[in-house]
């Protein structure tokens, strides 16, 4: 398949990607998370063709991007308060809700489950392409499935060229990192964590609880609350090492990995944050943003891992699992499969 790739500064673009949408096609498009694989999320043949396109499991299912809440009221059914609340103090923004689903939303986008998640994006291309396609817009990150989100056009182009219609080109991704998601079915509960935090939610709805999966593999057996759990997650080929503890004791153990791989001949890069980066001498290390702004390593983890994906290993400092931290180490924990040295 010939790939369009599109400049999202273009005016015509925009036709062009939503005449695609409309008519049953693929694009990529950024949004201020990740670029995101798009197509007409009622249309049940085009959504298919996503699944095919990431090599993705078709029993995990999509996120449906809005341009309105009025566009995301249509696609719910015993819409609780919460909803309201949290849409009206946060959209647009990379904030994630499942609620029970509408009879009008295909069995392909919920993976066959009773709910939905929708989104309304702040990115304005991904605001401007959903509505000159006039159709919610289902989609996941446009990376094959398996490896780390893109979060620059040239990521896309990697990954899916020659697989899906159109590329709409723009920068790096504002935040870089996928938007937190909650379901309002239950107990508000946090199935990934993002930049809006746990915090952030509670002081508007209220008690939040986060799911165990954002800590923790799945057991055997282990019912996913979100099926994208159950999938091994955002890893480069270089095997991605998470070391624990305070500054002097990470470095110790971080130094002590690097410098017995480089021996054996094995490529190493640490990844630090600007308050660390001095502690490892002359080792090859990539800063990766401030350890005091968590958002900021966020922004250039899935980068990172691209970057250096042939390298034999990529070692990580870990932060406090908390509020922007949580959005870090899930990311981080599920790449290095959940085992902190
Ligand atoms: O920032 C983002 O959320 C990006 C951009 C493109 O919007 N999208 C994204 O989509 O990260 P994806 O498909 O890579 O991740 C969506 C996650 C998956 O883990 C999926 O299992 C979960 O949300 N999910 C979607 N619908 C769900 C549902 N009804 N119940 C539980 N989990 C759901
Ligand atoms: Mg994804």
């Amino acid at each position: 398949m010939n790939t369009l790739i599109l400049d999202a500064k273009q005016e015509q673009s925009y036709k062009v990607c939503s005449d695609i949408i409309r008519s049953g096609g693929l694009v990529a498009f950024p949004t201020e998370t990740v670029y995101g694989l798009g197509a007409n999320g009622f249309c049940e043949n085009a959504v298919k063709k996503i699944f095919e396109a990431k090599g993705r499991p078709s029993d995990n299912p999509l996120i449906l991007h809005v341009e309105s809440i009025a566009q995301a009221e249509k696609l719910y059914r015993d819409i609780p308060q919460s909803f309201y609340k949290l849409a009206e103090v946060f959209w647009p923004a990379p904030l994630t809700i499942i609620c029970k689903k509408a009879s009008c939303v295909p069995d392909a986008v919920s993976g066959g489950l009773d709910t939905v998640a929708v989104r309304m994006p702040s990115d304005k291309h991904a605001l401007r392409l959903i509505h000159e396609s006039g159709v919610p817009i289902a989609a996941p990150s446009a990376n094959l499935s398996g490896k780390p989100s893109p979060t620059r056009a040239e990521h896309v182009i990697q990954d899916m060229q020659g697989r899906i219609d159109a590329i709409l080109c723009a920068g790096d991704c504002k935040y870089g990192v996928e938007s937190t998601v909650i379901s309002l079915v239950n107990l508000p509960t946090i199935l990934r964590p993002g930049i809006i935090t746990p915090h952030m939610i509670s002081a508007v709805i209220g008690e939040v609880q986060i799911s165990k999966s954002v800590f923790s593999p799945l057991h055997e057996g282990e019912l996913a609350p979100s099926p994208g759990m159950k999938y091994k997650h955002y890893s480069p080929d270089a095997e991605v090492m998470a070391f624990s503890g305070n500054a002097d004791e990470m470095r110790a153990k971080i130094c002590s990995a690097y410098d017995m791989n480089c021996v054996n001949k094995m490529k190493c890069i640490i990844l630090a944050s600007a308050e660390t980066a001095h502690l490892y001498g002359d080792r090859q290390l990539e800063i990766m943003g401030s350890a005091k702004a968590p958002e900021s390593m966020c922004s250039s983890l899935f980068a990172a891992f691209r970057k250096y994906n042939e390298y034999d290993y990529i070692l990580c400092e870990t932060l406090a699992d908390e509020e922007l931290g949580l959005a870090y180490m899930n990311r981080l924990l599920r790449a290095c499969g959940f085992l902190v040295l």
